[in-house]
């Protein structure tokens, strides 16, 4: 299956700067829990954001750059983010996908699920999900969290 994984707000921003908007360590938490000992993966960008490969992960990183390394045996450098998507689409195993907006943009009409922290704020930004109100999701869970509201989608 295939999972998004996003915090996003109420005008569906997700980045500032090539960071979040906000500072919510409750959401971090989260995000952690949902994605730990799971494969996720994310754009060059965001991966060259973080600085480090989130520990306890196997990390896709997602670029058109063919030539792009990097030496760590729990990262792939991945070129065909369609093939990486079809060999999770019908499988037992899951893959989070885990932004940023290019990547959401590009796995939306093909995820199975998504995880969405809603920051019921507006927040400036220069990075946004992709609206997502004509994709046939229905809300599984709904859980208020400090500073969210973590919902579980599911396709229908
Ligand atoms: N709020 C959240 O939950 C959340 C989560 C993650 C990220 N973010 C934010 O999102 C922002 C970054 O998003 P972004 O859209 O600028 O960058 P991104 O999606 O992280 O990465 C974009 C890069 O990924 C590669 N790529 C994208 N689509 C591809 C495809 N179909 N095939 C091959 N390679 C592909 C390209 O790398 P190359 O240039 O190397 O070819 C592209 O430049 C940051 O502000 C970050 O903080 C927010």
């Amino acid at each position: 299956m295939i999972i998004m994984v996003c915090a996003h707000g109420n005008n569906l921003v997700i980045g500032k700067d090539g960071w979040m908007p906000w500072n919510l360590p409750s959401d971090l938490k989260t995000f952690r829990k949902i994605t730990l000992n799971h494969t996720i993966c994310m754009g060059r960008t965001t991966f060259e954001v973080m600085k480090k490969p989130l520990p306890k992960r196997h990390t896709h990183v997602i670029t058109n750059q063919q030539e792009y390394t990097f030496e760590d045996t729990n990262v792939t450098i991945t070129n065909n983010f369609d093939a990486l998507l079809n060999s999770y689409k019908n499988s037992e195993e899951d893959l989070y996908v885990c932004g940023g907006a290019k990547i959401y943009a590009h796995a939306l009409s093909i995820c199975d699920e998504m995880y969405i922290s809603l920051v019921d704020e507006h927040y400036e930004g220069d990075t946004f999900f992709p609206d997502y109100s004509n994709e046939n999701f229905i809300i599984k869970t709904k859980e208020k969290k400090e500073g969210f509201t973590l919902i579980h989608y599911i396709r229908k």
